[in-house]
């Protein structure tokens, strides 16, 4: 009798939420919250990485992924990690600045990084190590960089040389370089959450966006946008982040094997970043409602001697040494130096 009382109870409490001895071994819950569709480089990742933690922990730890802004809008996901509402997220590095850390603009810097080899050298090494550090005192632990890829921009009018770009209003992420380099090409910029995006270009209430062409089509982006500039101006990089508490009260094996989780992780989204860029590009032109245009080299100089005093403009605030690494790292790539 005493049993099944103890068995109606308990299953009673598991039905209702109660603590019980039975909720001891309840899995530790990892709420991941992001902005983007699943069908994007972070997307998959966080998938990935949900698959890989609860397989290596035997089901100790299950991750909860919140995709597409269904949760928190970029600014409230930052509070929310901070607040512990959520355990992990992957925003972009350009979204750090309302919390005062401006150090991850320095990946924001028009035409900075010629290609990814360069990104995830400065990633990998003590630039990347560095910018983590500035996090602690916010109480957020810096896990790992995700890339996702270079930035295209897309109008409903033509974008071939910079007076195309003069008045235009064009929504940006929250980063003042990202509010400089626009207004250096003589446009309009406007900050605004990423899940209001395609309303805001649907609506006219901003002319243009930058992205990376994944984001662009998984947010149906190519139906109220007719132009898109292949232009690689800058590139869209994650930081992937835990709320610290709860990353350092995690029992140690556990977080071996979420550390191990996340560098698998990391190492897939980079294998599958650019395929998901080529393969929305490809959805975009086939859906004849933009018309692509890449622009030519000629152009892209024009633009880049443009946007290239930005880089020692910002020198004092996102560090003049992490600028000189950079540009290191680019020489010893373009050298061939391991
Ligand atoms: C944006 O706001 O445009 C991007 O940062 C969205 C994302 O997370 O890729």
């Amino acid at each position: 009798m005493k049993l099944r009382h103890a068995l109606i109870a308990s299953s009673l409490a598991l039905a209702f939420g109660l603590p019980t001895a039975a909720l001891a071994q309840a899995p530790i819950v990892i709420k991941f919250s992001h902005v983007v569709a699943d069908a994007t480089p972070k997307g998959k990742g966080a998938i990935k990485f949900k698959e890989l933690a609860e397989a290596k922990t035997k089901g100790r730890v299950k991750v909860e992924i919140y995709p597409n802004s269904q949760l928190y809008k970029d600014r409230e996901e930052m509070e929310a990690l901070q607040l512990g509402a959520v355990q992990l997220l992957a925003p972009s590095v350009s979204k750090f600045g309302p919390m005062g850390v401006r150090d991850f603009e320095l990946f924001d810097l028009p035409y900075m990084f010629p290609n990814k080899e360069v990104l995830f050298r400065v990633t990998d090494g003590p630039v990347g190590a560095g910018l983590f550090k500035k996090l602690e005192s916010k109480g957020i632990t810096g896990l790992a960089y995700w890339d996702n890829g270079f930035k295209q921009f897309s109008a409903n009018k033509p974008l071939r040389t910079l007076a195309d770009f003069k008045g235009l209003k064009v929504r940006i992420q929250s980063s003042k370089i990202l509010e400089a380099q626009m207004k250096q090409m003589g446009a309009n910029p406007q900050v605004m959450a990423f899940s209001e995006v395609y309303t805001a270009l649907q609506q006219g209430v901003v002319d243009g966006e930058e992205n990376t062409v994944s984001n662009k089509y998984t947010q149906k982006m190519h139906e109220v946008q007719k132009h898109m500039t292949l232009s690689d101006h800058g590139v869209i990089l994650y930081a992937v982040i835990a709320n610290k508490k709860f990353w350092d009260s995690l029992p140690a094996d556990v977080r071996k094997s979420l550390d191990e989780a996340m560098t698998e992780s990391t190492r897939y989204v980079r294998e599958i970043a650019q395929n998901e860029n080529d393969d929305a590009l490809a959805a975009v032109r086939a859906a004849k409602t933009t018309e692509v245009y890449t622009l030519p080299e000629s152009e892209r100089q024009v633009w880049r001697k443009a946007m290239l005093p930005l880089h020692e403009q910002y020198a004092p605030v996102v560090g003049k040494d992490n600028i000189q690494a950079i540009y290191k790292v680019i020489g010893d790539v373009a050298a061939g130096k391991k």
